[in-house]
Formats: C-alpha cells, sequence, structure tokens
C-alpha cells in the first residue's frame, strides 16, 4: 500500500559535480576520513556497502588509497546492503564476487569482519538469518556510514517501490524494471532471480550518515523525482529527503532533470 509522508521540514542536502569521477572521489574521500578518524578513536568504522555500477568508482579510489597513502581497513566491519536470492556466492553475479573483484581483494579488510546477505540455504531459515543480520547491526550502534546507489524506480537497496519505511531486512521480491537492468549480468530474463534478501529502509534510516551516489543520465528523472517529489514509498529513495544525516551526491549528467 502506497504511503506518503508530510513533512514540513525536508533536508535536500545536495552535492552536484561536474563528472563521475569527482562525484566518486567526493564520496571516497569521505569515506576514507571516517576510517582514520575512528581509527584514532580506536573504534571500528561500520560501513554499509553498495553494489552496482555505480560505486566502483569510490572503491577504485580507496583502492588507490590503500596502497598510495597508507589507508587501512583493519577497522572496518562491512555490511552490504543485498544479495539476489538464491545465488551461490561463488555466482560471478553475486553481490559476494562483485564485493571481492571491486574492493575486499585489494585492500586489508579482515574477511570476518565482512558481512553480505548469504543466501545459500532453505528459504525457512531465512526469516532467522535476516533478524540475526539485523541484530548484527544494530549490536554494533548501528552504520557509521551508508553508502547508497538508487535504481531506475527508486529503489535503495533491494527496497523496490512499495517497500513500509518501517521495514527491515528481509526476503523481497525483485521489481520488473530491477530484473530488466540485470538481464545483462545474467545473459536472460529468466535467468535474474526474482528474489533478494535487502537490509529495509529502516536499516538504512539508523545510520549516522548516508550518501546517495547518482550517477549518468539514466538515474536523471528518477533522481527529480527521489529529491523533489512527495516522500512516498511508491520512490523508496525519497524518504532520505526527510532524514537530516543524508545527502544526495550527483555527476551533471544526472542533475540534469532537477528543476527547482
Ligand atoms: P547501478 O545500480 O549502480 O548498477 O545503476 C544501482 C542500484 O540499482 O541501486
Amino acid at each position: 500500500m502506497k504511503k506518503n509522508i508530510q513533512t514540513t521540514s525536508t533536508h535536500k542536502k545536495l552535492n552536484l559535480f561536474q563528472d563521475a569521477e569527482a562525484a566518486s572521489l567526493f564520496v571516497a574521500h569521505q569515506i576514507a576520513e571516517l576510517i582514520r578518524e575512528k581509527e584514532k578513536q580506536a573504534k571500528p568504522a561500520v560501513l554499509g556497502l553498495a553494489t552496482g555500477n555505480t560505486p566502483k568508482g569510490v572503491y577504485q579510489e580507496l583502492i588507490r588509497l590503500h596502497r598510495n597513502e597508507g589507508l587501512s581497513f583493519k577497522n572496518v566491519i562491512s555490511f552490504n546492503l543485498d544479495e539476489y536470492y538464491p545465488i551461490l556466492p561463488d555466482d560471478q553475479q553475486s553481490y559476494t564476487y562483485f564485493m571481492r573483484q571491486y574492493l575486499f581483494k585489494h585492500v586489508d579488510i579482515k574477511p570476518e569482519q565482512t558481512h553480505i546477505p548469504h543466501t545459500d540455504f532453505s528459504e525457512e531459515g531465512i526469516a532467522q538469518y535476516c533478524q540475526d543480520y539485523e541484530d548484527k547491526i544494530q549490536s554494533l550502534g548501528g552504520m557509521d556510514f551508508q553508502l547508497l546507489g538508487i535504481g531506475r524506480n527508486g529503489h535503495i537497496g533491494f527496497n523496490e517501490p512499495g517497500s513500509d519505511f518501517e521495514s527491515k531486512t528481509r526476503l523481497v521480491n525483485l521489481d520488473s524494471l530491477t530484473r530488466e537492468d540485470a538481464k545483462a549480468a545474467f545473459g536472460s530474463l529468466d535467468k535474474v532471480p526474482e528474489k533478494a534478501i535487502s537490509v529495509g529502509v529502516q536499516t538504512i534510516s539508523k545510520a549516522k550518515k548516508i550518501l546517495l551516489l547518482a550517477l549518468g543520465e539514466r538515474k536523471s528523472e528518477i533522481m527529480q523525482q527521489a529529491i523533489n517529489g512527495e516522500i512516498t514509498t511508491e520512490v523508496p529513495a525519497s524518504f532520505l529527503q526527510s532524514l537530516s544525516q543524508a545527502e544526495f551526491v550527483l555527476d551533471a549528467s544526472a542533475a540534469r532533470g532537477l528543476s527547482s
């Protein structure tokens, strides 16, 4: 059921950049600063991480900072937003594989401190699994930082249109547009899983800092709705308008549709 939020105090903090590289560097440097700050305090940095094309430049810069500027991931504890269900961690379309390829194998993060929803078991155990995933995040005090991309339908994580703002980690049905966009990676639509495990909108909203990164022309229409449209469960990213700790980071192409 569609729900809207009426609020007079929206935040909508925008960070606009000329191109994808500049936007990605901005995000990477915020993450690096947080990791270093937490390291100084001898505390873990709890990061919520995203997959897809969008964060690749962010991870590339973090790898560069690790190699050339001594950034260590030893105190990082990471939780990924989502994973297809069912899928095997070694499948090339899995987000476990993605994170290994694009970040984890290039830095000194401890494997036991990385978390990605694993789904290689029957649907019966999933509710408990999701509860445990949620509890683990909250037992660490929630995410210090959450990186988000956005789907063309406004999803954040795999919180598809219609996701409740109170939702927590759970098994979800994937939206047809999400499956369509995943077709290229899987080869054909019938190979794209119909379900996934995703942290919830509420889980995301508890993060102390949230950056949603949107790059390219194909995101411009949905960014207009997410930033300037009504706050509605039909566009889950629009909920970020109501969170003072959330910011939008866009390149010029993604920002093209924004009207004042
Ligand atoms: P993309 O996906 O970065 O591959 O565009 C983003 C998302 O669906 O969240």
